[in-house]
Order: C-alpha cells, then sequence, then structure tokens
C-alpha cells in the first residue's frame, strides 16, 4: 500500500483509542496550571468545557480521525483551539507531547491491566468451583502424554489454579511500574514552568511521579513487563487449550464443549473442532510477537524520545486486548464444559497405574526386589491381554504369577486408595486436595 509521508508518519490510525486518556490528562493538567496560578481561573474553566465538548463530540461519533492530525494529541489540541479560541494554547504549559503520549499510556495499561485482573480472579473462581465440584472425579495424570499416576480433576484443576494465581500476581506487581506519572517533562530536560505534577498524579490515581523527566519519556519497560506477563498467561492458557482438545477428542473422550465455541465439519460430520481453544493457542503466538516487538523496536534507541517509539501501542493494545478476549472466552467455555466422569475413571482403571502399588506390595510381602519386576510385567500384560483392570483379576489369576498374592492385594491396588495413600504435601490425595481448596478460600 502506497502511504504518504504524512500518512506513513501519523499514529492516530491507533492511539484515537487514547482520546478519553487524553482528555482526561488534559482536564487535570489544566486545573493544576490554574492552582499555580500558570492560567487564570476563567482559562482553566474554558479549557474544561471545551474538553467536555470535544470529548461528547468524539463519543457521539463526530469527529472523523484525519491523518492530517498527525495523533491524539494533535487532534485533541485542534478541536479544542476549534471550541475556545487561542487560549487553548496555554494548556501546553509546562507539557510536551512526549509526555502526554506516556501519561496517556500508562493510563491505559492500568485501565487495561485492572480488567486482565479481574478475570483472571473470574477463571480462578471458574476453576475453585470446578475442583470443589470434582474431588471424587477420578482421572489419570499424565507425564510424557502417558498415563502415569491416578488423581482427580480437583487436582488437575488446581494445578492451573495455582498458574494463575502466579500471573495474577505477576499483572498486580506489574501495576507498580505502571502507575506512575511523569513529571512535566518538557521535549527531555523538565520545564520552566513551576508545575505541581505530584497534585496531579494524586487527581490521576496515580502513586507519584517518575524521579527523572529524561527517563520518563525515553522508557516503556512498564509495558514491556506488562507484556511479558500478558505472554505467560497466554502460554498458560494455551496449555489448558490443548488438554481441552485433548480430552474432547474421540480418542480421549473426558469432557464435552459447548457446540457455542466450536465448529463441526459439513463433509465430516462426526467432528467437532475446538475452534475458540485452537485460537487461543494460535493467538499465544502473537503475543509473544507483540512482546518481541515491542523490545525490539527499543534496543537501538539513543537517548531519549524517538518517533520509533510510537510503535509502542500496537504491540501493547494488540496484548491486552487478546489477552482479555481469550481469558473471558476461556471462562465460558470451561464453564459451558461437560465432564465425563466415567471415562476420566475409565481411563484411570485402564492406565495400569497401580502396577507401582502392586510392586510395593510385594515388596512389603518380602518379594525379592530382582523378581517383582518380572512378576508384575507379566501380571499388567495378562492383564491387557484379558481386557481387566488389574483390581479386577481374580486372585486366582493373579496366583499363578506368584502364591504371595492374597486377599489384602485389592485394598491396595484400588485406585481411590492409590490416591488417598500420596501423604506429601501438595500431593493428590483426597486430603491434601481438600487441604488446597481450603487454602484457596482462606488467601482470597
Ligand atoms: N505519536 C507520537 C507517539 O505515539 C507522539 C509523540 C511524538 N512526540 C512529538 N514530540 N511529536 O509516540
Amino acid at each position: 500500500m502506497k502511504q504518504t509521508a504524512k500518512e506513513f508518519m501519523s499514529s492516530i490510525s491507533v492511539d484515537n483509542m487514547l482520546y478519553d486518556e487524553e482528555i482526561i490528562a488534559s482536564k487535570a493538567h489544566a486545573r493544576m496550571l490554574k492552582q499555580n496560578k500558570l492560567i487564570s481561573a476563567e482559562e482553566c474553566d474554558q479549557m474544561i468545557k471545551g474538553l467536555d465538548e470535544v470529548l461528547a463530540d468524539i463519543e457521539a461519533g463526530k469527529v472523523e480521525f484525519k491523518v492530517e492530525y498527525d495523533d491524539i494529541h494533535g487532534c485533541v489540541e485542534q478541536l479544542l483551539e476549534e471550541k475556545i479560541g487561542a487560549v487553548a494554547r496555554k494548556l501546553n504549559r509546562g507539557r510536551s507531547v512526549n509526555d502526554q503520549v506516556v501519561t496517556d499510556t500508562r493510563l491505559f495499561l492500568r485501565a487495561e491491566n485492572e480488567s486482565i485482573t479481574g478475570s483472571l480472579r473470574e477463571l480462578m473462581d471458574t476453576l475453585e468451583a470446578l475442583a470443589k465440584e470434582h474431588v471424587n472425579t477420578i482421572m489419570p495424570g499424565y507425564s510424557h502424554l502417558q498415563r502415569a499416576q491416578p488423581i482427580t480433576l480437583a487436582y488437575h484443576m488446581l494445578a492451573y489454579y495455582q498458574m494463575f494465581r502466579r500471573d495474577l500476581k505477576r499483572f498486580e506487581n506489574c501495576m507498580e511500574s505502571i502507575n506512575v506519572m511523569p513529571p512535566d517533562c518538557g521535549a527531555l530536560a523538565g520545564t520552566v514552568y513551576d508545575t505541581d505534577r505530584k497534585k496531579m498524579a494524586k487527581e490521576l490515581g496515580f502513586d507519584g511521579i517518575l524521579p527523572n523527566a529524561m527517563d520518563a519519556v525515553a522508557d516503556r519497560d512498564f509495558g514491556m513487563e506488562f507484556i511479558n506477563d500478558c505472554s505467560i498467561t497466554m502460554m498458560h492458557l494455551s496449555r489448558f487449550c490443548e488438554d481441552l482438545i485433548l480430552w474432547s477428542s474421540v480418542e480421549f473422550g473426558f469432557i464435552e464443549i459447548d457446540d457455542e465455541f466450536t465448529t463441526g465439519s459439513r463433509v465430516l460430520p462426526q467432528k467437532k473442532n475446538l475452534d475458540v481453544a485452537e485460537l487461543i493457542r494460535g493467538k499465544t503466538g502473537r503475543v509473544y510477537g507483540d512482546m518481541i516487538n515491542l523490545l525490539t523496536v527499543f534496543k537501538g534507541l539513543p537517548m531519549s524520545y524517538n518517533r520509533d517509539m510510537q510503535e509502542d501501542k500496537y504491540a501493547m493494545l494488540d496484548a491486552a486486548h487478546t489477552v482479555e478476549a481469550c481469558l473471558t472466552l476461556f471462562v465460558e467455555m470451561i464453564k459451558s464444559m461437560k465432564i465425563n466422569r466415567g471415562e476420566m475413571q475409565r481411563a484411570a482403571k485402564y492406565g495400569y497405574m497401580n502396577a507401582t502399588e502392586l510392586a510395593e506390595y510385594l515388596m512389603e510381602k518380602g518379594v525379592e526386589t530382582e523378581k517383582i519386576g518380572d512378576i508384575i510385567s507379566k501380571v499388567v500384560q495378562y492383564a491387557i491381554n484379558n481386557n481387566k483392570p488389574i483390581e479386577e483379576l481374580w486372585l486366582d489369576d493373579l496366583k499363578q504369577f506368584t502364591q504371595v498374592f492374597d486377599s489384602d492385594v485389592y485394598d491396595k491396588v484400588a485406585i481411590r486408595n492409590v490416591i488417598a495413600s500420596k501423604v506429601s504435601d501438595g500431593s493428590t490425595s483426597f486430603e491434601n486436595v481438600e487441604k488446597q481448596i481450603e487454602e484457596i478460600a482462606k488467601n482470597k
């Protein structure tokens, strides 16, 4: 697509989404100028009224974000001047576009961050509810995608809960980096006006102002931290989606995802594709891309502001909106999910995961270690050939392999008992899972 230089330089197509932030920050700046006697009370009133009118026009769809404005800062400035005349220019006392853009971006990311933490909390609540509902739903726990040890679905949900809990913490910590405001920076060295940004920061809900104006205009590491947190959350969602995709395949048959989140195939009517889950998995790549995008834009920049930095908004906006959309849909999707307890239980039984307990049994009965491996593999092979789980073999069947087997073996290999026997902290035992659920409730 051919572009003029003006079109090429303009960022209005993306930063028009910052109109609200631009106007809120401009109003706060006007009030601060008044308080510090840098403009009159009347001028301040004119500015505030004018800015409110600009906001109303934008919200009513009356404003066309033209390339000629260059960016949202130029746009609001020009629209305000059209409303209140030359006095509009006094609003720029003590501030610069370089600090306006970063103030707006910080306000924007603060709101995005809050909305993401809200969605993460909802996801965690959903997982907690699923865990409570499925403390007795037995399933195989996988390692290398092989059935490894029996667990409960509650335990599996709680594992994801912990991942998202850490994500939440990361976003909360990131707020510390986001929620500080630049001082009046001028281009980079500060201004001759005796402004008071500390007061303004308070009004805008910032925790304070940055200590160095040059750093304030030059740096976007709060954005990088944010996208990093987005990337980790997407990675967690993507893994979860992969589990859901596997679980809903005919091969697993563990769950059914509501039609709203899937598509069918006209040619292959038996297929139910988990498009939403696949797209979340796919969009993870996009968010990682945003991360690399932002880091790369900044890596060679000399101090301080450079126009390259304008590219930052594409990455931040894309990452924020992608994570939010994915989290929201993911929560709805798992809320609608039907769990096939029977299939999960069946997979646990036919996973022969209690072979370990069978070996332990023989050890406890004093069978020589060297012989145990051979006996167990023969029992498992026999069970597979007869299409039975270990715990459903007759005692006579077992005795073919060693007379040591007795009726107490059934207690040892019962899947529920295998799960219950895991006494270590953080394990899958029913007792431990209850404890984990209690701990979650306590720490909310
Ligand atoms: N559109 C620019 C950006 O997004 C605004 C800052 C430009 N600075 C300037 N002094 N013109 O980064």
